[in-house]
């Protein structure tokens, strides 16, 4: 289901055409787990799963949401935004209308139908995605400009067109997507899926310095296949493992004298440990090292590097496994038996961890040998069927 199915299915829910649509994608996590909330380093791909939504305003003050994902309709009045326990996934864009009326951006009702390709649950943050469609098409439908503490001028369209994004727009939407998620939906999650949702770029890699706010692009060296592959044990950061390694970070950084787990070196960190209690120590060893890797991982990917590269990817994954802990068994197996593959340059867990995807760097050659024999053997060792997909990096939302 593409764009023109899902004007069809908003057609029939509601009526009439949309009167806008626009998409965000998914994002894989490449290097740098856990760094974006200790204001650390992070390469992140934007990648060719969507969010949808279709929208046309209304005057009465009522949002009505459909979903292709799931049945019925959630319906509200936007004085009276609140969680309704039949439509969890709404929530999502609920958090996004509240925080965006607490910035000041003024919108009347809307109906929107939303349609998804990203998997849930297997780490490539559906969520975040759904977050950054959901402000693109209240900035579609009720154009607006965020500047920092205020609204600028509306934008004005041309040819029918709003203006592209400016970077520092983007960035105060990501902040309006981590609040939503933060408040309405409990978990206090970075700003990495929203930055990556919004500053993909066809073919390249995003880097983010979240100290600095600062995003740059690289190319993905030619010849290399992303391949994600889903452990089928899904995760739900609400769940609380997710703030609870937070938590741990920022005991860590509390108790070694700084801000940010970002500003300690590996050497300071063994200097200081008698300081943290054995999981926070476990916790910021996880995210000193993997901060130091971003850095390596870098210069190796724009050196064309990428044996090296993948040397790191498969140095996170044990670090996520054995300090961390943010792995499980079934992703452990698939980065064991990845690891043994033809042509597999380097894998990891992607993203929050405690179950979804693992990311896999292979030889373009040996692609579809790597994806038959990863599902096989993943299925002899755990009696679970995965399907592993090729990724494409793709450009951020629009
Ligand atoms: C989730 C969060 C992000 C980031 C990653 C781990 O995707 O939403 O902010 O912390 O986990 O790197």
């Amino acid at each position: 289901m593409g764009d023109q199915d899902l004007k069809a299915f908003f057609q029939s829910s509601f009526g009439a055409p949309p009167a806008h649509v626009v998409r965000a994608p998914g994002r894989l996590e490449l290097l740098g787990n856990h760094t974006d909330y200790n204001a650390g380093l992070v390469m992140s791909l934007a990648v060719d799963k969507y969010v949808y939504i279709a929208a046309t305003p209304r005057q009465d003050a009522i949002v009505e949401l459909a979903s292709t994902s799931f049945p019925g309709r959630d319906c509200f009045y936007i004085d009276h935004i609140a969680r309704n326990p039949a439509a969890p996934w709404a929530n999502y864009i609920k958090g996004v209308l509240l925080e965006l009326k607490k910035s000041g951006v003024h919108f009347t009702g809307f109906n929107a139908a939303v349609h998804g390709t990203i998997p849930f649950g297997a780490g490539l943050s559906s969520s975040a995605a759904l977050e950054m469609a959901t402000t693109l098409i209240i900035r579609e439908l009720f154009p607006f400009s965020l500047r920092e503490n205020s609204l600028d001028a509306p934008p004005k369209r041309e040819n029918g067109k709003l203006p592209p994004l400016t970077p520092a727009e983007k960035l105060r939407l990501a902040r309006i997507g981590q609040a939503a998620e933060s408040e309405f939906v409990g978990v206090k999650c970075g700003l990495l899926d929203q930055i990556s949702s919004l500053f993909g770029k066809q073919g390249q890699v995003i880097q983010t310095d979240f100290l600095h706010l600062t995003v740059q692009h690289d190319p993905m060296p030619p010849g290399v296949a992303i391949v994600v592959a889903d452990s089928a044990v899904k995760h739900d950061l609400a769940a609380g493992d997710y703030n609870e390694v937070r938590a741990q970070c920022e005991n860590a950084a509390r108790k070694l004298g700084v801000q940010f787990l970002r500003s300690v070196t590996p050497a300071q960190l063994e200097e200081n440990k008698s300081k943290l209690a054995p999981r926070e120590y476990q916790c910021a060893f996880h995210i000193v090292g993997e901060n130091q890797r971003v850095i390596f991982g870098e210069r190796a990917l724009r050196e064309g590097e990428v044996y090296q590269f993948g040397q790191y990817l498969f140095q996170s994954h044990a670090s996520s496994r054995d300090y961390f802990k943010n792995s499980t068994p079934k992703l452990d197996a698939l980065v064991e038996i990845a690891q043994k593959l033809k042509g597999c340059y380097g894998a990891r867990l992607t993203g929050g961890g405690f179950g979804g995807a693992t990311i896999n760097l292979v030889q373009q050659d040996a692609l579809e040998q790597f994806k038959r024999r990863l599902a096989e053997e993943y299925y002899a060792r755990t009696k679970i069927r995965t399907e592993p997909w090729m990724a494409r990096i793709v450009d951020g939302a629009q």
